[in-house]
Parts: C-alpha cells; structure tokens; sequence
C-alpha cells in the first residue's frame, strides 16, 4: 500500500501530438543551463533547436545510418547510437541531464501507450530529469483525461 515514504517520482511529463507541438516547446521547457537527451533524434532537426537554446545536447537514435547523417549535417553537434529501450546504456552517455527529449517512431496509437508510459517511467527513474517531453498522441489523449483526485471534483 502507498505510503509517505514510497518513492515518488518528481519529473514532469510533457505529453504532445506530432512534431511541431514537440518542437514548441523548447522555447518554454530549455533553458541555457540545461542538459538535454533527445531520444530518437532521426537527422537531428529537432535536436539542432535544442543546441540553439543551450550548448549541451546529445542526439541519439536506434539508426545507425540515421546517426551517420545527423553527424555529417551537423558536424558542431554530438550524435551517438542508442536504442532508446536501453535506459542504462542512455544513462552511460552522458549527463546528468536536466530535460529528456523522446521521438521514437510507433509511440503515437493506444497500443502503445504502455510503452510510453514505461519509457517515461524508466527514463525518471533511471537519468531523474526535471522534464521529459514526449511526442505521443496517445498519452497526451490519456493524460488530458486523468484528473488526480483531490475530493469535490466531480463531473
Ligand atoms: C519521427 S523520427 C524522429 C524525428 C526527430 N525527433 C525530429 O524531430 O526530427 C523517429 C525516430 O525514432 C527512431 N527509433 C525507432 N525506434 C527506436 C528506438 N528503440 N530507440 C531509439 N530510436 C528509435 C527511428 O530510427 C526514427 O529516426
């Protein structure tokens, strides 16, 4: 049963829907004296605005042709294979990191929100960012629909 001194997780969750509202929120979630993560990072678009913000970002991606790519496109950027499902091997690469960036492709329908929610689960486990922003149309459904009961918040 849940008590006081359970572990309780503090990252925030930052569910969004497709790639632009992923990459709007860093301007209001990244900040100069971060460190960022970006999990399935593809070419590196996104993780390019992100270094635009702060110095310290890693770009990482099961590929290792789309890793080859983002690498010679932005040669001033660091780049590194990893499957996003290896939460020690993430944590091996660097950090601490402050924020958790995670586009990995097939997390968007219901059947996988389990997944996401594992991945949100290990990675504030494992790295304890303050954030983590996820690109999942499923989650941000789910989450736009929990209400954390608090008493007097019926329908
Ligand atoms: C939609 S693309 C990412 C786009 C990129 N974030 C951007 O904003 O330009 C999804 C990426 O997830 C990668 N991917 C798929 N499975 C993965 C895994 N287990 N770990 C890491 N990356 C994975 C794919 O290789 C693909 O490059």
């Amino acid at each position: 049963m849940a008590n006081e001194k359970q572990f309780k997780l503090r990252t925030k969750f930052i569910a969004t829907r497709g790639v632009k509202e992923y990459r709007a929120t860093i301007p209001e979630w990244v900040n100069a004296d971060d460190t960022v993560l970006e999990v399935g990072c593809e070419w590196g678009t996104t993780t390019v605005l992100i270094a635009e913000r702060c110095g310290n970002v890693i770009g990482t991606d099961v590929s290792a042709e789309c890793i080859a790519r983002a690498r010679r496109m932005h040669p001033e950027i660091r780049f590194e294979v990893l499957d996003g499902f290896d939460v020690r091997a993430a944590a091996d690469i660097g950090g601490p990191f402050t924020k958790v960036y995670i586009d990995i492709s097939g997390l968007s329908g219901y059947r996988s929100l389990l997944d996401g929610i594992s991945l949100l689960t290990m990675y504030a486990t494992v790295l304890r960012p303050e954030a983590i922003i996820i690109k999942s149309g499923a989650l941000k459904h789910f989450a736009a629909h929990c209400l954390a009961w608090h008493g007097g918040t019926g329908p």
